[in-house]
C-alpha cells in the first residue's frame, strides 16, 4: 500500500488506475481505525479494483470546545491495518494541503434540511465541515463509489443528499454498524471512556433495542421515548437526543413504516451516538 501526502501524487496514482479502466472505491476516515473502518474497506474491496482510504482529522467539522486536539492520531498503526485489509492507496494530507488559505477563507458546501436537528442541532457547522471535506475528496479522487458507516446515520443522509443535489456520479454505499460483543457501536471516541464508563456504554444500544421492541409492537412513541430518556439518565448518561424519525430523517407520520431510532448521549465528556432501524406496525 502506498501512502500519499500530496495532491499531485494522488492524481498521478489514480490517473494510472483510471486509464486501466479500473473501478475506484473511496473510504474516507479520520484515522484511529477500528473494525468498523475495516468493514468499510472490505465493502470497498468487494466492489472495486482500486481501494483508496483517506485519513484526515478535519478541523472544519469540529466545533469550539470539541475534541480536535485530543482526537487520536495513530498513522502507523492505521497504515498497518489498512495494508492488512487489502487497501491499495492511502491519502493522508496535512491541513495546509487541504485548506491552503486557512479555514475562515475556505469555500464550503452547505446541505440544507437534512442537517436540521439531531447532531446538526448540537454541533452547529459540523455537517458543513463534513460535506465540504467529503465533496473535496470526491473531486480529488473521483471515485466510482464511496463507503460510509451507518453509525453516522445523519452524516450518511447528508452525503447522499449532497451527491444527489450536486450530481456527483458516485455510488454511496452505507455499511452496517460494527458492534462490540456487548452491543456498543465501535467508534474512535470509545477510547476516551474510563473502564466504569465503558461498562455503562452498552446501555445506549440496549435502550434502543428495548424501544424498538415496544415500537414494533405498537406502543405510542412519545411515552416510550420519554421512558428511554429516563432509563439513559438512570444509567449515568446525559442524553442529547433520543428521537424516532422516518428512515429518510423526515417526521414520522401515520403512513411511515420504515423508521429509525437515533440517540446521542454523553458519558462524562464523551459523546456517543447510535441508531437502530425498525418497521412500524400498520
Ligand atoms: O465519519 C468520519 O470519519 C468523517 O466525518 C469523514 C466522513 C471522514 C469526514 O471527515
Amino acid at each position: 500500500m502506498r501512502t500519499l501526502r500530496e495532491i499531485p501524487a494522488l492524481r498521478e496514482a489514480l490517473g494510472d488506475a483510471r486509464r486501466r479502466g479500473e473501478r475506484i472505491a473511496l473510504v474516507p476516515t479520520m484515522g484511529n481505525l477500528h473494525d468498523g473502518h475495516l468493514a468499510l474497506v472490505a465493502a470497498a474491496r468487494e466492489r472495486a479494483e482500486v481501494v483508496i482510504a483517506t485519513i484526515f482529522v478535519n478541523p472544519l467539522q469540529f466545533g469550539a470546545g470539541e475534541d480536535l486536539e485530543a482526537y487520536p492520531r495513530t498513522l502507523e498503526e492505521d497504515q498497518a491495518r489498512l495494508e492488512a485489509a487489502g487497501c491499495d492507496l492511502l491519502f493522508a494530507p496535512d491541513t495546509t494541503t487541504v485548506y491552503p488559505r486557512g479555514l475562515a477563507a475556505q469555500t464550503r458546501i452547505v446541505v440544507p434540511e437534512v442537517t436540521d436537528g439531531l447532531c446538526g442541532a448540537s454541533r452547529p457547522g459540523h455537517f458543513d465541515g463534513v460535506s465540504t471535506v467529503v465533496g473535496m475528496l470526491f473531486n480529488l479522487v473521483q471515485p466510482d463509489l464511496a463507503c460510509f458507516g451507518e453509525k453516522d446515520y445523519q452524516q450518511l443522509a447528508v452525503i447522499r443528499r449532497m451527491v444527489a443535489d450536486l450530481h456527483f456520479p458516485i455510488e454511496i454505499v452505507g455499511v452496517p454498524i460494527v458492534r462490540a460483543e456487548d452491543g456498543l457501536a465501535l467508534s474512535s471516541r470509545n477510547g476516551y471512556l474510563s473502564p466504569e464508563q465503558r461498562a455503562i456504554a452498552p446501555r445506549l444500544y440496549a435502550t434502543l433495542c428495548e424501544l424498538r421492541e415496544g415500537l414494533e409492537s405498537g406502543s405510542a412513541p412519545s411515552a416510550l421515548l420519554e421512558q428511554g430518556r429516563t432509563r439513559l439518565e438512570a444509567a449515568g448518561f446525559e442524553p442529547d437526543y433520543l428521537e424516532l424519525r422516518a428512515a429518510d430523517l423526515g417526521p414520522v407520520t401515520t403512513v411511515t413504516r420504515e423508521a429509525v431510532l437515533l440517540a446521542a448521549a454523553r458519558l462524562g465528556t464523551t459523546r456517543l451516538i447510535d441508531n437502530l432501524t425498525l418497521t412500524l406496525p400498520r
